[in-house]
């Protein structure tokens, strides 16, 4: 199982690590980004469907209220599902979402607060854990901060097949430094 980890100290460093990971991703693929209000997983998502070449950045906002945004790529007609179950109460499936078609095609789907998601699926499943990250001793209850720490779990070890490998060790390089800098992150 392949997991990379990394610590992002602006919005911009969380979308740029969202394109990044667009080199790795291959439909059909389910993204399930966890983490509080505020961690960053809409910003996350930002860099991954404009990675993907399907939106721009501006146009990725959150589906707070809507459920869910669909965005087609252009080039080859690739759906990108962006759903966010934050203000549904108790569990949703896909029919329940309309999204009961979306499993037929080869789609990348990412969700955010995917704990409110009841899905059987054979696509592999990526988890992408976000969190606050306390900044110099700052306690984690001060959101204030732009330190987040990004978790990606691949236990099929999907995303090998992409752009680049990934392995155990992407956590230990320079650019995945996880060790707090002189900024405290
Ligand atoms: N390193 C960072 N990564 C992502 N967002 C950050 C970071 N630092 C500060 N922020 C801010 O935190 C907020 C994250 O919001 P959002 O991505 O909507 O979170 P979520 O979707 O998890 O609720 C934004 O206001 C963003 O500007
Ligand atoms: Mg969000």
């Amino acid at each position: 199982m392949a997991e990379i980890r990394t610590v992002t100290r602006s919005p911009e460093a969380t979308t740029e690590f969202g394109r990044e990971l667009t080199a790795r991703l291959r439909a059909p693929m389910l993204l399930l980004l966890s983490g509080e209000l505020g961690a960053g997983k809409t910003t996350l998502a930002k860099g991954i469907i404009s990675g993907l070449g399907a939106a721009k950045e501006d146009d990725v906002t959150s589906p707070t209220f809507t459920l869910v945004h669909v965005f087609k790529r252009q080039a080859d007609g690739l759906k990108i599902y962006h759903v966010d179950l934050y203000r549904i109460s108790g569990f949703a499936d896909l029919e329940s979402l309309g999204l009961e078609d979306a499993l037929a095609e080869s789609a990348i789907m990412i969700v955010e607060w995917p704990g409110k998601l009841t899905l059987r699926t054979d696509w592999p499943v990526v988890r992408i854990h976000l969190e606050h990250r306390p900044q110099n001793g700052t306690p984690l209850e001060n959101e204030g901060g732009e330190c987040r720490q990004i978790t990606v779990l691949d236990p099929a070890d999907v995303l090998r097949d992409g752009g680049f490998a990934v392995t155990a060790d992407d956590s230990k390089s320079a650019k995945y430094k996880t060790t707090r800098g002189s900024d405290g992150c």
